[in-house]
């Protein structure tokens, strides 16, 4: 892609794991007791055809990578694990008496944070409870996040013997010098370990989270680390453009100053040489930021179009019905977005009274949840259309002036009714969503909410 349209398009935008995204979120619109009748109604909607996902969010980290961005709490003390857990299993119990039958489960995530923060036990005791209330629907997914450097192999084998199939391991970079500087020292030969560990124990799906624009990191870096990532042969791979967000995660992203970080045409070069490289690997563009071997669910439901996208980013099915469980996880109803409190204490304090602890959401109304189908279908499946008189809005002409400018500079096709994204300029996926994003044209933000898109 030619420079100055990297210029032109790099801006602050959103990522798009939910619309309307979080920073336009209606509070009002929404109480606890809303958002439980969304949920008992997307419930007996969804249970028994497609099932329901869950997301279970274990915050813990031992210490700080100073370029992460998730939701964490940092702490050597492991007696944290026992109260987290119970909170956990109270905030379930208040899910299930919601429940007209027995859920039915297509997908359950444990993200972070690092979920292999928590003992082998603890994770044992969390499931069980879990599933002893439950049953998994046919062809279930099971996945969990982990921290290459705190996974043992009693934790693979521990959860493989309850369900789970799918691990994905933080890698990010394999640069001494980068390390260094995201304070994230992680040598090969430990990555090598799990990964081939998890495959010895069955795993089907392994993944690695790389990621582009760290601070330090040049070229040679990129390809250096995507040769190592090679010899290992993930199923899966994110490639995720660094998001520097210190204005909302404060001091946690000043291990190192902005000039060490690669921007703007350099930072894409980084991208562009990635993509080369894993497409020569024989890997597959999924979506943005996602690659996978032919032979992984995510690709063949990308053919199969099932790919959806929500707060766990891509998965190879759509549920209707998404429970976050756990401090700051988000659940999605399809008719409402709802968070959960954003600390430790408040959380556990509002789960084990027997409360949905909901501290902020969204009531979605019809024009969202048409918008929010339109994004899906491009982040998803690089097209969208409105030849259907129901997939049309109110501002169409306004979005559509926007498209031409983008079909005049080469970042869309336009057939009839139909848009269409193509190969070269998939980089720009987020730009394309936000001609949609009638929330964001209606209130643009004073200040700086969002990462910049490229
Ligand atoms: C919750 S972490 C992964 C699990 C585990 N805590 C670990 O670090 O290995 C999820 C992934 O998000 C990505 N990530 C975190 N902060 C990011 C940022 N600021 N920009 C882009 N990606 C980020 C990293 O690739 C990271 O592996
Ligand atoms: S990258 Fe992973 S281990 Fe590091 S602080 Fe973030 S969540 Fe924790």
């Amino acid at each position: 892609m030619q420079d100055d349209l990297i210029q032109k398009y790099n801006i602050p935008g959103p990522r798009y794991t939910s619309y309307p995204t979080v920073p336009y979120w209606d509070h009002d619109s929404i109480d606890p007791g809303k958002w439980q009748q969304t949920v008992e109604r997307a419930f007996s909607e969804s249970n028994a055809s497609e099932g329901i996902s869950l997301y279970i969010h274990l915050p813990f980290c031992e210490s700080l990578c100073t370029f992460c961005g998730c939701h964490k709490r940092i702490t050597k003390r492991h007696d944290v694990e026992g109260p987290y857990i119970d909170a956990l299993l109270n905030e379930w119990d208040s899910y299930r008496r919601l429940f007209s039958a027995m859920p039915r489960i297509k997908e359950l995530h444990l993200g972070g944070g690092t979920p292999t923060f928590f003992s082998p036990d603890n994770l044992h005791r969390l499931i069980d409870g879990i599933l002893q209330h439950s049953t998994l629907a046919e062809g279930s997914e099971l996945g969990l996040e982990a921290h290459p450097n705190s996974t043992t192999r009693e934790h693979l084998t521990t959860l493989y013997d309850l369900g789970f199939r799918r691990c994905s391991f933080g890698v990010q970079d394999y640069d001494p010098l980068v390390q260094k500087a995201i304070n994230r020292i992680q040598p090969f030969e430990r990555v090598r370990l799990v990964t081939d560990g998890a495959r010895e124990i069955g795993y089907q799906s392994i993944s690695h989270d790389l990621v582009f624009g760290l601070p330090h990191q040049t070229l040679g870096n990129v390809i250096d680390t995507i040769n190592k990532t090679n010899e290992l042969l993930p199923d899966r791979l994110a490639f995720y453009s660094y998001a520097h967000v210190p204005w909302i995660k404060g001091t946690g992203q000043r291990g190192f100053s902005e000039a060490d970080l690669p921007r703007d045409e350099a930072k894409r070069a980084l991208y562009e040489a990635g993509k080369k490289l894993f497409s020569e690997l024989g890997y597959m563009e999924i979506g943005m930021d996602h690659f996978a071997l032919k032979t992984d669910s995510l690709y063949q439901s990308m053919e199969n179009k099932t790919l959806h996208r929500n707060f766990m980013g891509y998965t190879a099915s759509k549920t209707h019905l998404m429970i976050g469980l756990g401090m700051s996880a988000i659940g999605d109803s399809w008719y409402a977005f709802a968070q959960n409190e954003k600390t430790v204490p408040e959380y556990e304090a509002r789960a084990n009274r027997g409360e949905l602890p909901v501290f902020r959401g969204h009531l979605l109304t019809d024009e969202d949840r048409l918008i929010r189908q339109h994004i899906l279908n491009i982040m998803c499946h690089f097209e969208t259309s409105w030849d259907n008189p129901e997939m049309q809005f109110a501002e169409l002409d306004q979005s559509l002036r926007k498209l031409e400018e983008m079909k005049a500079d080469g970042l869309v096709r336009l057939e009839g009714d139909k848009l269409v994204v193509p190969e070269p300029a998939r980089p720009f996926v987020r730009n394309i969503c936000m001609a949609f994003d009638l929330r964001l044209m209606r209130n643009a933000p004073e200040t700086r909410i969002f990462s910049m898109t490229i």
